[in-house]
């Protein structure tokens, strides 16, 4: 659906986006995660033929951003980083000027104005003037938007941003409500978000790509050692001493102080592949004390995305 190759950006003499190559298959979700400034925005108005990449191609559904560029368009949906709206308009309204735009025939335009508000939930609100939605709504309107003249591919610029908890969960539930039918390209901060939604995460740092891959497979790329939490009462001293020469076992840590009631809970890091947990469980009962709780510690994305970051960092640095 999507094949990016070798894309820069320059603006002046600055690179925004060095030398990004990436394919989106039909159907998928696919997340750009990234701090500020890293190139996702950038990457996005390339696809959606706002302004040309300095070099390198873009191709949606085979057709070039460049040369075919309104062929394209009638293939996208976009919601832009800041969704321009006009606040003197009702949703209803503004609706139907962009459904005119991009070109909806007149007969069809009701009834696709009235789909797109039904499905982003805006229909309660169809006839209120913009500027009074809160921005729960107007970024529903957005969405709404984007959908018109039922594009193959929506690109969503941080969709959730500035939102509440719960308009946070009911956006999300409107595009994973448009999975599967629609090929979905959206930017976030939030790892979770990007976890919970996307099939694949792409993570940007200073226009260039550092990971790409199923938000499972990243966690289990990155982790070379395994963790695990281990609650047990009893002597802290000793258990430190004991899980600490449990085979496969290379650290031993008491979370926090040692408490009055002997209850503790230990992070215990091992080498990934080797398989701790009938030992530590062994010595535990073996010196009668209680074995409270036993898990694996996962990294979460969060610790995955700051390890890649960092790492780039230090290698410019180096
Ligand atoms: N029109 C422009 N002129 C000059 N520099 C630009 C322009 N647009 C973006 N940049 C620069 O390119 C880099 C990438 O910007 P971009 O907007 O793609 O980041 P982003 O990943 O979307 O960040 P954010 O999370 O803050 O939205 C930034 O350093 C930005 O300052
Ligand atoms: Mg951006």
């Amino acid at each position: 659906m999507i094949e990016v190759e070798n894309l820069s950006k320059y603006f002046g003499p600055f690179p925004a986006l060095k030398n990004i190559s990436f394919k989106v298959e039909k159907g998928e979700i696919l997340g750009f995660l990234g701090p500020n400034g890293a190139g996702k925005s950038t990457t996005m108005r390339i696809l959606t033929c706002f302004y040309p990449a300095t070099t390198g191609t873009a191709k949606i559904g085979g057709l070039d951003v460049f040369s075919h560029s309104l062929e394209v368009r009638k293939k996208v949906g976009y919601l832009p980083e800041n969704v321009p709206l006009y606040g003197d308009m009702t949703p209803r309204s503004y609706l139907h000027f962009v459904a005119e735009i991009k070109g909806v025939p007149r007969k069809e335009r009701k009834k696709h104005v009235e789909e797109a508000m039904e499905t982003c939930g805006v229909q309660s609100m169809a006839g209120k003037l913009i500027q009074f939605l809160s921005k729960g709504y107007k970024q529903r309107v957005g969405i709404a938007q984007a959908l018109l003249g039922n594009p193959e591919l929506l690109i969503l610029d941080e969709p959730t941003s500035g939102l509440d908890p719960k308009q946070i969960i009911e956006i999300r539930q409107l595009i994973k409500s448009l999975a599967g039918e629609k090929t979905i390209i959206l930017s976030s901060h939030i790892l979770p978000e990007v976890s919970q939604l996307c099939d694949r995460i792409i993570i940007i740092n200073d226009g260039k790509i550092v990971a790409v891959d199923t938000p499972d497979n990243l966690t289990h790329q990155l982790e070379k050692t395994s963790r695990l939490l281990v609650k047990v009462e009893g002597p802290s001293e000793e258990v430190i001493g004991e899980i600490g020469s449990v085979a496969g076992v290379k650290s031993a840590n008491r979370e926090g102080d040692v408490g009055d009631k002997g209850v503790h809970s230990y992070v215990v890091e091992s080498d990934k592949g080797h398989e701790v947990r009938k030992g530590i469980s062994k010595t535990i009962h073996e010196h009668g004390w209680g074995l409270l709780e036993l898990r694996p510690l996962e990294m979460s994305l969060e610790d995955i995305f700051i390890k890649l970051v960092t790492k780039e960092e230090e290698g410019r640095n180096a």
